[in-house]
């Protein structure tokens, strides 16, 4: 996709669909909102205006409705989007590019009523992330509409150049997880995910280590290596080094991602009906690597390591049982009372890795429990710290990227729900408040360093498609955490 920006005046701009935003308006208000909706409205004798004394069109978030061949305009079409009372550049951005390749437009410009370096950055990632399909292994009914051009017409500068240059990286890198998260169990296994991070490690400059099964079990990493037991595939921990040249600042951000390749359950062995999804429980992982894919190019004044444990858990004659008490890293024990519940048993090695790499602040990212879908919905990610000063940093950084999360609680009063008779913590604390506990057992491993943790199990994946996204991988958590270490020490 071709990007650009216009300072023409709307009648003279050359495309496929000019789109312009009209917000919605409140009580006893009269008139078109936003500046560029007026301009379009005068320009085409009141068109805009017409729609809204109507009811047709109110300009309700992300309804569309469409002109062809206006009169006063040189734009093929003029689109009026719904901004509704706040409009989010990323959501409007993307809804037209979904709206509008579906009608053979190959070229749209985007008229923006604020130009920041912010909000040039949200239209382009939106716009990039609307055109991404999850359709890599079709070979019929390919969705073959491509907007290839993409224009946001407001006043040029530094800022704007900036705020493109960046929501394009970002937006890239979001769409190469998601295209990690729609690859299958059979083509993405543990050690394809490492030769993935290796490309991203070479093409974009960062170190990377992958250790094998057989370094984990000099180190002692027992309850990853318990897990990878059942499975013919061998178990990758990836780590990725980014370390900012000349003067860094302080810190060194852990970023830990669940990189299960595809999760069966073990011999706690899951239902058959709706397994399929299971391709995507790798989905953190691929949002750590996606977010240092971008980082090396944003190139932040932090260091950021990643660490994805990346393992199958399937059942099998090799497999761990329900009852194995494994040996973790950091010498605690755990009792296996459920070999489904096998994020937290690779996460607890990993998070311990990290602090022995020199990592000084933990994020960890995972579809973790389908508990967190009945609390949150598909809506939230779930947060979890035990820090609540670094939860408000990540929060504050979410809330810029378009990521919506909600802190949940972790009181000590949840914490015997751990309680094993045999080890010192077993690996589920039983049915209620399922994500909290899944939460509380990885608290054990990252204290005392500040810590969040992610449950992204309702985010990761739209069920139905958004008229902003489609149906498939939504790549959450890469914004995020761009912008946490863009913003580090700010
Ligand atoms: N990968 C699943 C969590 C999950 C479930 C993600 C549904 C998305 C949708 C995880 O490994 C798991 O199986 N968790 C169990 C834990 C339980 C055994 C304590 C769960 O949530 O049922
Ligand atoms: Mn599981
Ligand atoms: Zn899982």
């Amino acid at each position: 996709m071709n990007i650009q920006v216009s300072n023409e005046p709307l009648s003279a701009v050359d495309v496929d669909a000019l789109v312009v935003v009209v917000r919605e308006r409140a009580e006893g208000e009269s008139g078109v909102k936003g500046a560029a909706a007026a301009a379009a409205d005068q320009a085409t004798a009141g068109w805009i205006s017409e729609l809204l004394a109507s009811g047709e069109f109110t300009g309700k978030a992300l309804d569309i409705a469409i002109l062809p061949r206006p009169a006063g305009l040189k734009a093929k079409k003029l689109v009026a989007i719904g901004g509704g009372k706040e409009a989010d550049p990323r959501r409007i951005a993307g809804a037209a590019v979904r709206a509008l390749k579906a009608k053979k437009v190959a070229s749209v410009a985007l008229a923006l009523d604020e130009a920041g370096e912010g909000q040039a950055a949200a239209a382009v990632e939106g716009a990039i992330l609307g055109g991404w399909e999850p359709d890599a292994h079709k070979t019929a009914g390919k969705c073959t509409d491509r907007i290839t051009s993409f224009t946001l017409l407001c006043a040029d500068g530094d800022a704007v150049q900036a705020g493109i240059r960046r929501g394009r990286i970002v937006a890239e890198s979001q769409n190469f997880t998601r295209d990690l998260v729609n690859e299958p169990g059979n083509r993405l296994t543990p050690t394809g995910l490492a030769d993935h991070a290796r490309q991203v490690a070479s093409e974009f400059g960062l170190e990377c280590d992958v250790l094998n099964g057989d370094r984990m079990k000099q180190l002692g990493m027992g309850a990853l290596l318990g897990v990878a037991m059942g499975s013919a595939e061998p178990p990758a921990l990836i780590v990725l080094k980014y370390k900012p040249e000349g003067h860094a600042l302080e810190g060194n951000l852990g970023l830990v991602g669940k990189g299960v390749t595809f999760d069966t359950g073990g011999i706690s062995i899951k239902p058959s009906e709706g397994m399929e999804k299971m391709k995507y429980d790798m989905a953190g992982g691929a949002a750590v690597l996606g977010a240092m894919r971008a980082l090396a190019q944003l190139k932040p004044r932090v260091a950021v390591t990643a660490l994805i444990p990346a393992v199958e858990n399937m059942p099998g004659d090799r497999a761990q049982r329900p009852g194995d008490i494994v040996y973790t890293l950091n010498g605690k024990t755990v009792e296996v009372l459920n070999t489904d519940a096998e994020g937290r048993l690779i996460l607890c090695d990993a998070l311990e890795y990290a602090k022995r790499l020199g990592c000084t602040h933990l994020v960890d990212a995972a579809t973790l429990t389908g508990a967190i879908v009945v609390a949150l919905g598909y809506v939230n990610v779930g947060m979890f710290t035990n820090h609540d000063g670094f939860r408000d940093a990540l929060l504050g950084a979410s809330k810029a990227a378009g990521e919506k999360m909600w802190p949940m609680p972790l009181d000590e009063d949840y914490k015997d729900l751990l309680k094993s008779a045999f080890a010192d913590l077993a690996n589920i604390g039983g049915r209620w408040g399922g994500a909290i506990s899944a939460a509380w057992f990885l608290k054990e491993f990252a204290d005392p360093l500040p810590w969040i943790h992610l449950d992204i199990a309702g985010t990761a994946w739209i069920e139905d498609g958004k008229p902003f996204l489609s149906k498939g991988p939504s790549g959450v958590g890469v914004r995020s955490f761009v912008e946490l270490a863009m913003r580090w020490g700010g």
